[in-house]
């Protein structure tokens, strides 16, 4: 599969093409909006110098990893050719639904169709298209270009074929692939992440504790742990029937509302937004939300580098 579309060059699209770009892909980048494909291209050239400076990438290769980078508003022009192609436009159903229909009218059966969705079913996604065995989720995480892993999630009716296909590209561009074998509802790392975010809003509404003291509690304690130990093997290692006890008296007491926080809901009727807005469950003046992003991305180059 050598040449690559990436529809919608935003925040995840423009990451998604530099991986397949870096390892000798030909990748075009599709987006309605002409100044986000200029800037796609700007940010790659950037997440690759900062890549250098940490030995990911010779200095060379970078000017040779951008010519294989091409970029067009013309959805059509994008994908001929296109081996493969990943979706990653704005979350919305429909307009997924459509664009993916789109793509099985235009792109020959060989061709794979991949989605970019972190949360949204593979199945429903597909359902306007025609050839549904060849639609496939491919969930990155963002920043794509960091973070390993990639969620391999079949449709209802997405041949194993296409799994392994997708699986075996991913894996053959440095990704950490894995597959999935439902097409539910977040998957399996957000069904996780989200998991542990509600429980950790629900203690701040309760007066538990503090947003920075819940953070702290992870940063300084289990969240340590959880590259080398997840919870699967961490339970096989305490031992099942000290986790059974545990859940016996535990479970009772955690959260387990199917509907948002009241607390959450607020905040964003109020405009407390976070960092969009300066405000959240925390405050964050400019400095601040500066030295956040640059701890995070200094933290993974660090730790994927060592990986
Ligand atoms: P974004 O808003 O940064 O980029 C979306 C881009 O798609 C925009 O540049 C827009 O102009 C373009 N677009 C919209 N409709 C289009 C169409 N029909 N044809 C071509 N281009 C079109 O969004 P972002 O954050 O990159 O998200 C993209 C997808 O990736 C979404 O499905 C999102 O849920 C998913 N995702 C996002 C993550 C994140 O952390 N932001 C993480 C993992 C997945």
């Amino acid at each position: 599969m050598q040449k690559i579309a990436v529809i919608g060059a935003g925040l995840m699209g423009h990451g998604i093409g530099q991986i397949f770009a870096v390892h000798g892909h030909e990748v075009t980048l599709v987006d309605l909006n002409q100044e986000i494909l200029e800037s796609a291209t700007v940010g790659i050239r950037n997440n690759l110098e900062l890549m250098a400076t940490h030995d990911f990438i010779t200095p060379e290769k970078i000017d040779a990893a951008l010519t294989r980078v091409s970029t067009t508003t013309n959805t059509e022009q994008g994908i001929d050719g296109a081996d493969f192609v990943v979706e990653a436009v704005v979350e919305n159903l429909e307009v997924k639904q459509n664009l993916f229909k789109m793509l099985d009218d235009l792109c020959p059966p060989s061709t794979l169709l991949a989605s970019n969705t972190s949360v949204m079913s593979i199945t429903e996604i597909a359902r306007k298209s025609v050839q549904k065995q060849r639609i496939v989720g491919t969930h990155f995480w963002n920043p794509p270009h960091l973070i390993p892993l990639v969620e391999v999630v079949p449709g209802q009716e997405t041949v194993p074929a296409t799994v392994d296909a997708t699986y075996e590209l991913l894996l053959s561009v440095g990704k950490h692939p894995v597959k999935v074998k439902k097409d539910v509802p977040g998957f399996v790392a957000n069904r996780l992440q989200h998991a542990l975010w509600r429980e950790a809003i629900s203690i701040v509404e309760h007066g538990i504790a503090d947003a920075a003291t819940v953070d702290e509690c992870i940063k300084f304690g289990f969240g340590l742990r959880l590259p080398a130990l997840g919870p699967m093997e961490n339970s096989d290692m305490v031992g099942n029937d000290l986790v059974l006890a545990i859940h016996d008296y535990l479970l009772k007491h955690l959260e387990s509302s199917p509907e948002p926080s009241p607390v959450l809901r607020e905040k964003v009727e109020k405009g407390e937004l976070g960092f969009k807005s300066g405000r959240g469950f925390q405050s964050w003046s400019e400095e601040d939300i500066e030295a956040s992003r640059k701890n995070l991305q200094q933290y993974l180059l660090k730790v994927v580098k060592d990986m």
